[in-house]
């Protein structure tokens, strides 16, 4: 009697299993969170308006098939009064279905959303579905090479076989594509920001023609980085002065030639006089000068400028402070079809920082997010660090800027100018393209904000969960509460209470707080950033005793960045020098609160692996080893973090650790 209960225990684990074993064989995790089904099924599709020989729809029909829909199914695109990708869903009670769209990428866009429905167990019996999308363009950043690398890249080598093109066309485009238009991305930039010269080229601009031609479709525009120094390095002109008539003429002429190929490209995202990229500032020129003679030579095509705001050299007083500095006395002078693009923190993308304080400081100048979804900082493919919570952390912040209206997504996904944003891809040729597999929950997430920055972290979390692993509330329930936990705990045993950029140099993984070298410019080491001696810790930005960084925040947040009392513990060191002995806003000493937190992330880690352990009945066994041996990484990881900058700060400070807390080793 006793052993009965057991053994159809296991053989209900066994039939739970089964069916994700066997997607397994298939998958590979290759599959990203569009799992095909095998029920094809043949709706009734019927299609009004313009364009019913659009291959965007054929495509939608054929999805249609592959999810299963059924019943008669209109195909409407003859709704005008809708913007570029809007659609809506009617479904009766009888069963039928029409979609609307002002074009058929709209309708595309649609299937998709059935797709999710089903898949996800929303009653799909009577729909009455509205969406349009928050940004104009919804940007991926590639930050691959011409040589197949990618800079900050930890899935494998770049999915851009240029050594292949155009006559070789991998299958992976198609599929990148989709997957990107399942989530409503519609905008590719397929080159790294520090960009080689070569990428606009007759050959290379024959080879990414035929990448083009495969994302049209899927209504995936192709952009590209380009070097500022181009017309000289490539055109062999005597200089790239912007305001050089050759050099314009060479632009344009270049413009004219791109869009013979490629009649919808989208544009040009330019890293300019910054890290060492060629820029207008060679010439005594200005970024605006830059950017608007760019945005000149693609005005006849409707193409646009994304010119970047990364920008800080050694001989600012404060890295944080530059780009505002340098950026905000030009609102206003940049052309309309230029967007300045500013990464969501002022520094470099830490697992922490506050916004920009770029962000509605410039209200006449179109400007973008740039976020990064590949994890440079935080624990590359190696660590399950779900970022939806910081991409809403920039989303939601509130500028104060705007008598109303005034967080970053209602100043970035603002309807009467040019809107767009940008994540830093995290995809490569690895099977599952992403390196770890949760990692696809980020470009995933991107894309749903980029359509809709009001969604939450957790329910878009539970989506992808339930659309690529298991919809099983005992999974989807637990996983997501680890999900939404993990970038805290990546803050908590990395760079807790505003610490930051205290990374090993180069690389960004690894700890190194004790990083310095003589004649190094100061603003690449770690202990630039954390200052810490023997009584204290944190970078004074103060307006009252530090570098005034806070000066360039709008009230109120700048007087309750400004006050150590009022300043979130999150962000205390990044704006102020503390005593060691202080207390926090938790009442303990500000080494007792370092200390816990640092353990605290070790714990999170640990607990991530206990929970992940109970989730095999959910997950075929390949996946299940696959995460379960990442999260062996990061916890290592998180103890070296932890041992490495305690037994750093303790060398300096030669406090004791707090009696109760697991001690370094
Ligand atoms: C960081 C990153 C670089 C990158 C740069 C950028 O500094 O480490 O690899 O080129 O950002 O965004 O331009």
């Amino acid at each position: 009697m006793k052993r009965f209960p057991y053994k159809l225990k296991s053989l209900l684990v066994a039939l739970i299993c089964l069916p994700n074993a066997l997607t397994a064989i298939a998958d590979n995790g290759h599959n990203l969170w569009l799992n095909d089904s095998d029920r094809h099924t043949s709706p009734q599709v019927s299609i009004t308006g313009k364009r019913n020989d659009s291959p965007t729809l054929r495509i939608a029909e054929n999805e249609l098939k592959r999810i299963g829909w059924e019943g008669a199914t209109t195909f409407d695109t003859g709704k005008r009064d809708m913007p570029e990708g809007a659609y809506s869903i009617m479904r009766t009670g009888g069963g039928a279905t029409t979609i609307s769209a002002s074009s058929p990428i709209g309708v595309l866009y649609a299937v998709y959303e059935l797709d999710r429905m089903m898949r996800c167990q929303q009653d799909i019996l009577n729909i009455n579905v509205k969406e349009s999308p928050a940004y104009r363009y919804r940007v991926l950043n590639h930050w691959d090479n011409p040589d197949g690398t990618i800079e900050r890249g930890y899935a494998g080598f770049s999915i851009w076989k240029w050594d292949e093109l155009p006559d070789v066309v991998s299958p992976r485009y198609e599929e990148y594509a989709r997957a990107c238009a399942s989530v409503g991305i519609n905008a590719s930039v397929l080159n790294n920001v520090n960009a080689k010269p070569i990428i606009l080229s007759d050959e290379y601009l024959s080879k990414i023609k035929v990448i083009a031609d495969q994302f049209r479709p899927y209504g995936v525009k192709v952009f590209l980085s380009v070097n500022f120094a181009s017309p000289k390095v490539l055109g062999g002109l005597a200089t790239a002065d912007p305001f050089d008539k050759e050099v314009k003429a060479w632009w344009k002429a270049k413009a004219k030639e791109i869009y013979s190929l490629i009649p919808d490209f989208g544009g040009f995202l330019v890293k300019a006089n910054s890290e060492g990229e060629a820029g207008p500032c060679d010439y005594g020129r200005t970024h605006v000068d830059g950017a608007n003679m760019l945005a000149d030579a693609l005005r006849p095509h409707g193409g646009i400028v994304m010119w970047r705001a990364f920008v800080y050299a050694p001989s600012s007083p404060d890295r944080v402070m530059q780009a505002y500095d340098e950026f905000k006395p030009f609102d206003g002078k940049f052309k309309d079809n230029v967007i300045i693009q500013v990464k969501n923190g002022p520094i470099d993308f830490q697992p922490r920082e506050p916004f920009s304080p770029l962000f509605g400081s410039m209200p006449k100048t179109n400007l973008m997010v740039e976020f990064q979804i590949t994890q440079e900082y935080l624990g590359a493919s190696n660590h399950l660090c779900y970022l939806a919570p910081l991409f809403k952390e920039t989303l939601d912040a509130d500028t104060h800027r705007m008598p109303a209206k005034s967080t970053i997504k209602e100043i970035t996904a603002s309807n009467d100018r040019l809107s767009a944003i940008a994540g830093v891809a995290n995809i490569g040729d690895d099977p599952n393209w992403c390196g770890h597999l949760f990692a696809q929950s980020n470009w995933y997430a991107f894309g749903r904000l980029a359509w809709n920055p009001d969604m939450k972290a957790d329910e878009i979390a539970a989506e992808w969960l339930k659309l690529t692993l298991s919809a099983d509330p005992a999974f989807v329930s637990p996983m997501t509460h680890l999900m939404m936990e993990s970038r805290e705990a990546v803050v908590n045993y990395m760079m807790p209470m505003g610490l930051h950029h205290i990374f090993a140099r180069d690389h960004h993984y690894g700890p190194a707080p004790w990083f310095e070298m003589p004649d190094m410019r100061r603003d690449w080491t770690a202990t630039y950033y954390h200052q810490a001696d023997a009584d204290g810790i944190g970078f004074d930005r103060t307006m009252a005793t530090g570098s005034g960084a806070t000066s360039q925040y709008a009230e109120p947040i700048r007087l309750m960045f400004e006050n150590k009392a009022t300043c979130p513990d999150k962000y205390l060191l990044w704006f102020h020098h503390v005593a060691w002995t202080d207390k926090t806003q938790n009442g303990l000493t500000l080494w007792e609160d370092i200390c816990r937190h640092y353990d605290k992330g070790l714990q999170q880690a640990r607990q991530f692996q206990i929970a992940w352990d109970k989730m095999r009945p959910y997950v075929d066994s390949e996946k299940f080893a696959h995460v379960g041996d990442k999260l062996k990484i990061q916890t290592h990881d998180a103890q070296w973090w932890k041992d490495a900058c305690l037994l750093y700060f303790q060398s300096i400070n030669h406090l004791p650790f707090p009696d109760d807390m697991e001690r370094p080793v």
